[in-house]
């Protein structure tokens, strides 16, 4: 009976667990748990006789691959698999695969609840500012980026979106500005929202050359990887820009000077919580569940990222 190890540093909710269980047994498999595991001993250990892992943000490097001996299969629940060393897959055999789309609406909604959070100084009491009639840049514009749209008009925000691979008609049909260079992004938003990958060509792009072209008011929302910013830029900003604001799902490496300096225009999540409700555990779980039965039943690689 093949193995499907689900291994979670930051686990799953207990329903979402119980879903991607009965996909799992309902299709003849067994399900094996590795939950808040503190080392990579610990991983290496569980998945030496897995034939298939599912995982969130937990590092699968060169390691991990060499120790799982049987594995045929890794599913990321969510988007953005930096996570994964794709090379080791590959020189092993192994599949890898994400869930794009499935924790999408959750990182939305949370980029809305920290620039709302912001907007209304921390809840402290004091006048804030409304989000209505701002303008609102969305770099990049895949499965995040399009429910910020539409939320963003819920909100009466003029937006605006960047997307590499230009889709200019969708985006109009849809109700947002589309732009064809993410410079225009900046000099036209008060609010950018960030929804890219970690990658070679991504990382530290997120630079002064671009903040800096942010009119006054500007607020970076980051709710993609800490990669991507450059966070000496981003430091700099905040030096020069008192009305810089930042606001990250991901402590930046640079916080400790952030919030020693810079009270009140930050804001941080302890742990990564895009994705952390129990639709998006649900939706993603049991995609990448699916996923992997599909794989072996059918062969079914539609979501290969190697
Ligand atoms: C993703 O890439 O899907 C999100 O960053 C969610 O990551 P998580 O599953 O570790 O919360």
């Amino acid at each position: 009976m093949k193995k499907i190890l689900v291994a979670t540093e930051k686990p799953f909710a207990k329903e979402a667990i119980a879903a991607i269980r009965k996909v799992v047994e309902d299709a003849g498999y067994t399900l094996a748990l590795l939950e808040k595991y503190t080392s990579k001993t610990e991983l290496c250990n569980s998945i030496a006789d897995a034939d298939a892992l599912i995982i969130r943000s937990d590092i699968v490097d060169k390691e991990v691959v060499e120790a799982a001996k049987n594995l045929k299969i890794v599913v990321r629940a969510g988007a953005g698999y930096d996570n994964i060393d794709l090379e080791a897959c590959t020189k092993h055999g192994i599949v890898a695969m994400n869930t794009p789309g499935q924790n999408s609406n959750a990182v939305a909604e949370l980029a809305f609840g920290m620039m709302l959070y912001m907007a209304r100084g921390g809840f402290d009491g004091g006048t804030g500012t409304e989000l209505r009639g701002k303008t609102l840049g969305i770099h990049g514009y895949g499965n995040v980026g399009r429910y910020i749209g539409k939320i963003a008009l819920g909100f009466g925000m003029k937006t605006y979106a960047f997307r590499r691979t230009s889709m200019d008609e969708i985006i109009k049909a849809e109700g947002i500005i589309p732009l064809s260079k993410a410079e225009d992004i900046y000099k036209n938003c008060q609010y950018v929202t960030l929804h890219i990958p970690a990658n070679e060509q991504t990382k530290k792009s997120i630079n002064y050359d671009l903040l800096s072209l942010m009119p006054k008011g500007a607020t970076l929302v980051n709710t993609a990887r800490k990669e991507i910013i450059d966070e000496e830029s981003l430091l700099k900003m905040f030096a020069e820009r008192p009305d810089f604001k930042y606001l990250s799902d991901i402590e930046p490496a640079c916080k400790a000077e952030i919030i020693e300096k810079y009270s009140k225009r930050y804001f941080f999540t302890p742990k990564k919580m895009g994705a952390q409700t129990l639709e998006a555990n649900n939706n993603a779980g049991i995609a990448a569940a699916q996923q992997i039965i599909d794989f072996f039943e059918k062969g079914d690689v539609r979501f290969k990222v190697n």
